[in-house]
């Protein structure tokens, strides 16, 4: 698979950093053009469009998660789905949610201002394991939340058997998938998950401020939110016809909860056509495009004597390479190096991290390690 011309301009740069941000497709690019043209020319700002943006989107995340689309609210980020359940799901004082020591900050963040209501957030050790966390369960647990694979670890959860463990203790357990969505393949309804939120920006390579949040109905049904959007339970059509006290409809599932402002036309049409674009191309055969290109990191980064220090193999191998230098000290210097070469990586908690996708090539990886300082 070689995608590299669907995307860019990169400008003789070699892009490794998609778990800060994935490069938009050409398609994609084309359709926030036309979001634009609608502005400029707003009578193109249909009521029909209003609709129509938002369900195309939906449909293609349905696609991609394997849910019915009215499980899916779409979202500005991952963090927008972490607030709806922080919020939503009822807790009560003596209850307890678990969190991963060191996971993203916008996995722990919502969930801690839950403590003045007298709820217990428990920071359980990374890497999280099926076993050490049958014996941290307790009657007091809600919620379990955490990140697939993580971000400054690149190791990847194992859903099931976790998931397993939280369905047959009652535990809510929800996954942020920022870091994989777009990259693994899942189908959320044999997953053992109750909740999936994700960004758009990353692997699902669409502009940055969007996500999603998938939710079974199970816990759907259970939320206790206030929170009621206009434009969600009607049509801007209804404010032609005779005035009348809006009302609530209880038969939209998740997508009740959509960010405010849903038909985000300069957003959301580049995201879709990513979204479809990945479609078209296959999460299976993606991944297994992406899975080449970290083996032959990996193997050079062996090479050159750096010290691998995410999964090397099997299951908990993610897309996101840590690496470091043998001198843990010179990481900075070496990542400063590589940018100045024109090959973008990241710098994160001291280590190096590359993370390819569907747009990078053998001939990127080889370019990354030749720059790399011996
Ligand atoms: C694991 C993970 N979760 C979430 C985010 C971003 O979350 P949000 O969309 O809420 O800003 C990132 C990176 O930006 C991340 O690496």
């Amino acid at each position: 698979m070689n995608c590299s011309e669907d995307f860019g301009p990169f400008h003789g740069k070699t892009w490794i950093n998609c778990s800060h941000q994935g490069a938009l497709p050409r398609v994609a690019a084309e359709a926030a053009l036309e979001a634009v043209s609608w502005k400029q020319s707003p009578y193109n700002l249909t009521s029909k469009r209003f609709t129509d943006v938002p369900a195309r989107l939906r449909s293609a995340l349905s696609k991609l998660l394997g849910a019915p689309s009215e499980e899916i609210a779409l979202a500005n980020s991952a963090s927008y789905g972490l607030h709806l359940l922080a919020n939503g799901i009822p807790l009560r004082e003596g209850d307890e949610v678990l969190l991963v020591r060191g996971d993203f900050p916008s996995v722990v963040l919502p969930w801690l201002g839950l403590e003045r209501r007298g709820i217990t957030v428990r920071h359980l050790d990374s890497p999280l394991g099926a076993d050490e966390l049958a014996n941290t369960i307790s009657s007091r647990t809600r919620v379990l939340c955490t990140t697939w694979v993580h971000s400054f670890t690149g190791v990847a959860l194992d859903l099931d058997a976790i998931g397993a463990l939280c369905r047959e203790r009652g535990v809510w357990f929800i996954v942020n998938g920022a870091q994989a969505v777009g990259a693994r393949p899942i189908d959320v309804t044999s997953t053992p998950i109750d909740a999936l939120v994700s960004v758009g920006f990353k692997w699902l390579c669409g502009p940055y401020g969007t996500g999603f949040c998938w939710m079974r109905p199970a816990l759907q049904d259970r939320l206790e939110l206030n929170q009621v959007y206009w434009l969600t339970m009607q049509t801007a059509d209804d404010l032609g016809t005779e005035e009348a006290l809006p009302t609530l409809r209880h038969d939209l599932g998740a997508s009740a909860y959509d960010i405010f402002g849903t038909a985000n036309f300069f957003n959301f049409m580049p995201w879709t056509a990513s979204a479809e674009y990945l479609l078209d191309k296959g999460i299976d055969n993606i991944a297994a495009h992406d899975a080449v290109l970290v083996d032959r990191l990996i193997e050079g980064l062996d090479t050159r004597g750096y010290h691998v220090l995410s999964p090397r193999s099997g299951s908990k191998r993610s897309t996101l390479v840590l690496a470091s230098h043998k001198d843990r000290s010179r990481n900075e210097a070496v990542h400063r190096a590589l940018r100045e070469q024109d090959v973008e990586i990241a710098y994160r908690r001291g280590n190096l991290r590359f993370s390819p996708h569907v747009y990078n090539t053998t001939d990127d990886i080889d370019r990354a390690l030749q720059t790399l300082a011996p």
